[in-house]
């Protein structure tokens, strides 16, 4: 593989569980300085029921303030009415979700696994109608917080019917952070098999056990494309007891460009938008010295 699509999920995943409310101001900055640095995809903001998602209750306001680079803005949304609110905002490209288990379906949504993907795919039918680009992404891919690790089977279902909604990408979420490399392989088989060759397939990485890598290297040599991470290793599902942050923005990207991997990512960027936001989301924690001196 000569290039990899990463989207950074820092201003989403990142912020949804943080302990402090970040200001619009503060997440304006972070979403232009990650479209500055040249991130191709930036996950911005979630359409959810505000009460569920408080620290991204903003979202209406926050997408037309960054309009100038709607084309590369990803939001996720729950269902149709995140969707319309989405639309209305001016977002452009949307990521449904549906997990793969009872436990977390019901923790996460509010709904049986079956019924969630029936809403997920409504609000993919919805979303296209009304000419957003749509993603699918399967939360707790791998492991559930609740109910342990999750069949192969239900990962294939959801893919499935991803994959007839038209969506440009299914994204695999170890929303846990605790798939191993050789689960990796399995799921992403599984699913290619049952899908063919068409959609892209893209992991959605948060990092338990310290397998983020190589499970970034399995997945490349499964043919894997698309990689979802966050600054300073930010991020965790409220409704995913003991997940752990994303996989970290910098070392993903690090790590591709030693591989060899394109990402058309200006590395140098990063530092000072994560020391940003790991202050805007610890208050008191002290910046660290700047220029950053780890590359
Ligand atoms: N945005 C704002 N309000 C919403 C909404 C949305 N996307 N979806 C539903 N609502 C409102 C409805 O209008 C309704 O309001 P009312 O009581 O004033 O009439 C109320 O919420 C209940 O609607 P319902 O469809 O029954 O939703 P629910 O209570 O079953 O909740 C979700 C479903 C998905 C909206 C909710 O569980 C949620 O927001 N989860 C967050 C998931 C998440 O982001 N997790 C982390 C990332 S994966
Ligand atoms: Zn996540």
């Amino acid at each position: 593989m000569q290039s990899a699509t990463v989207t950074d999920v820092t201003a989403r995943d990142g912020l949804q569980d943080a302990g402090v409310f970040v200001p619009l101001a503060e997440k304006v900055a972070l979403i232009e300085g990650l479209a500055a640095a040249g991130l191709p995809y930036i996950e911005a903001t979630s359409f959810t029921h505000p009460s569920r998602i408080p620290m991204l209750r903003d979202a209406d306001e926050l997408i037309p303030m960054v309009l100038d680079v709607v084309d590369r803005l990803v939001v996720l949304a729950p269902n149709r009415k995140g969707v319309e609110r989405a639309v209305r905002a001016g977002a452009q490209r949307v990521l449904l979700v549906a997990s793969a288990s009872e436990g977390h379906s019901r923790a996460n949504l509010n709904h049986s696994r079956e019924e969630a993907m029936r809403i997920a795919k409504d609000a993919a039918a919805f979303a296209g109608e009304q000419g957003m680009a749509t993603r699918g992404g399967i939360s707790v891919a791998f492991e559930c917080p609740f109910d342990g690790i999750v069949p192969t089977g239900n990962v294939v279902e959801a893919a499935e019917m991803y994959l007839a909604a038209g969506v440009e990408v299914i994204n695999l979420a170890d929303t846990l952070g605790t798939a191993t490399p050789q689960l990796v392989k399995e799921r992403i088989r599984a699913v290619r098999g049952a899908i063919g060759p068409t959609v892209p397939l893209g992991l959605h990485l948060h990092d338990r056990n310290g397998c983020g890598l190589a499970n970034v290297a399995a997945a490349i040599e499964e043919g894997v494309t698309h990689f979802e991470s966050a600054l300073g290793s930010l991020g965790g599902c409220p409704y995913a007891p003991g997940a752990a942050g994303n996989l970290d923005t910098e070392t993903l990207l690090r790590f591709l460009e030693v591989q060899g991997i394109a990402t058309g990512v200006d590395l140098d960027l990063l530092p000072r938008l994560r020391e940003s936001v790991l202050s805007a989301t610890s208050p008191t924690r002290k910046e660290a010295p700047w220029p950053d001196l780890q590359r």
